[in-house]
């Protein structure tokens, strides 16, 4: 990407902790700044892979291996790269994404015991080197996220179905995850109020706008 390409920031965590409404505001925040701002997410973000998107989360006729799975989420992120985020940010439009690869790391590795050499391949053949430039790990207890993922919708998808010891290793392997790669992946406390949490995702932006 050239210097003055967009900045991909992608939101990871576990159900529950509050992308979304940070995505909102950060959009709001980032757009106010004078940027050019695309709010998307995954798996989904254009036609083609929110129909996989559907495939993925509903409950459908038959199983789905977590292998299978995981093929299925970089197919979706393949699509998604090629249709709309690379073209956004060769064009200077900032990218803040709900979800990207740390999230197959997360479910499909540390959740579903699917081996982390092949998800490295994966991404390596769908993304080589465009990594997100900041990663905002919303970070909360998983009762709680859980707790609040139910308030959200009376019905649940194929992941928020799983037990709290599946969403316990995830939480785990995003951690694990930030801990490895402390400059890019910034920890947030997803349990601080909306405002609050707007603020301490800015401030863990701020070196990106080169200002
Ligand atoms: P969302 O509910 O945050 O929109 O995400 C949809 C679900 O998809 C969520 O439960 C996490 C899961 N997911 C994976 O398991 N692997 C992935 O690579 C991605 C992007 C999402």
């Amino acid at each position: 990407m050239s210097a003055d390409a967009g900045k991909f920031i992608t939101l990871e965590g576990i159900e529950g902790s509050g992308k979304s409404t940070l995505a909102g505001a950060l959009g709001q925040a980032l757009r106010a700044r004078g940027l050019a701002v695309q709010l998307t997410r995954e798996p989904g973000g254009t036609p083609l892979a929110e129909r996989l998107r559907t495939l993925l989360l509903e409950h459908g006729e038959e199983p789905i291996g977590a292998r299978s799975e995981m093929l299925l989420m970089f197919a979706a992120r393949a699509v998604h790269l090629d249709n709309l985020i690379r073209p956004a940010l060769r064009g200077g439009t900032w990218v803040v994404c709900d979800r990207f690869t740390d999230a197959t790391r997360a479910y499909q590795g540390s959740g579903r015991g699917v081996s982390g050499e092949l998800i490295e391949q994966l991404a390596e053949m769908v993304h080589g080197d465009l990594w997100p430039d900041r990663t905002l790990l919303l970070d909360l207890p998983v009762e709680q996220g859980l707790a609040r993922a139910r308030r959200r919708s009376a019905s649940t998808d194929r992941f928020e179905d799983e037990d709290r010891r599946f969403h316990e290793r995830v939480r785990a392997g995003y951690l694990k995850i930030a801990d490895a790669e402390p400059q890019r992946v910034r920890i947030l406390d997803a349990m601080a109020p909306a405002e609050l949490l707007a603020r301490r995702a800015l401030e863990a932006l701020a070196d990106l706008w080169g200002d």
